[in-house]
């Protein structure tokens, strides 16, 4: 049912790989509830075409950018205001990857490069994607960014190997620019902690049927594995 609760704002949401991603469900109810999107990914993720379908559904171009090179991430920021002709409201960070977890690397014999390349993506990207914003000048007041975090950020999760470091980095980076582009521009960036969900980044862990049905037990109203989304649209309106 729609509210129309995002009328008027624009934003850029990424991550959206399949029907399964956060961000694909994310990108659907913003449209429902009256936003206008941009929808960006990687160029490989691009070429796995997926992605168009939810284009066409929602009427949102696509830009794509690796969110680890910031010349493409500038690319996006400066092409976004320009399809929407003015600056954006809100950003969805939804972007995680390690080549450790899908090599089935175990924690004592992670290899560094991958490690590095965990970092980049899933943590480094939010740094990168918030200071082209900044240099561009591309929030309108009041915006909002959100990113997805995980409960291994802050407690011990083997099986989620270098992911963990990754989101305690991406939290780290979610507070101090928090700080800063709230001074600055009084922009909101906020991580919000999902539930084990089943889709290609979350089914890609070793153990993580163990994670689902934990959570399942555990959460007051089951596991978010199929992403409810009121919630969402609240943390993109309201920080
Ligand atoms: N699924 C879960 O159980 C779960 C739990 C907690 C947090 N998360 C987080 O949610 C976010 C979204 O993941 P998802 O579960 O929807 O899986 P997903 O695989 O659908 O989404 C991950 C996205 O990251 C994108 N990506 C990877 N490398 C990139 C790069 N270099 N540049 C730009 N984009 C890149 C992929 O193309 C993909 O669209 C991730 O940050 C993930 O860590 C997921």
């Amino acid at each position: 049912m729609s509210n129309n609760l995002l009328a008027g704002k624009v934003g850029i949401i990424s991550g959206a790989l399949n029907s399964q991603s956060i961000a694909w469900k994310v990108a659907q109810k913003a449209h429902e509830q009256g936003a206008r999107i941009v929808l960006t990914n990687a160029p490989l993720a691009m070429r796995m075409g997926e992605i168009k379908a939810l284009a066409a559904e929602i009427d949102a171009p696509i830009i794509p950018a690796d969110a680890t090179s910031v010349e493409e991430l500038n690319t996006l920021f400066t092409e976004a205001q320009s399809h929407f002709g003015g600056k954006i409201d809100f950003l969805l960070h939804s972007i995680g990857m390690s080549a450790n977890i899908r090599k089935g690397k175990s924690y004592g014999d992670l290899d560094y490069k991958f490690f590095q390349q965990t970092l980049d993506v899933s943590a480094l990207s939010l740094h990168k994607m918030l200071a082209v914003a900044e240099k561009q000048d591309a929030f309108n007041e009041w915006g909002s960014v959100v990113a997805l975090s995980y409960i291994a950020a802050q407690r011990a999760f083997l099986d989620y190997t270098d992911m963990a470091q990754a989101k305690a980095v991406l939290e780290s980076i979610a507070r101090s620019y928090g700080q800063r582009l709230g001074h600055l521009k009084k922009v909101r960036v906020n991580t919000i902690s999902q539930s084990p969900t089943k889709t290609t980044a979350g089914t890609g862990i070793s153990g993580f049927n163990a994670f689902y049905e934990y959570a399942e037990k555990m959460a007051p109203l089951g596991s978010m594995g199929s992403i409810s989304v009121p919630f969402w649209n609240s943390s993109i309106m309201k920080g």
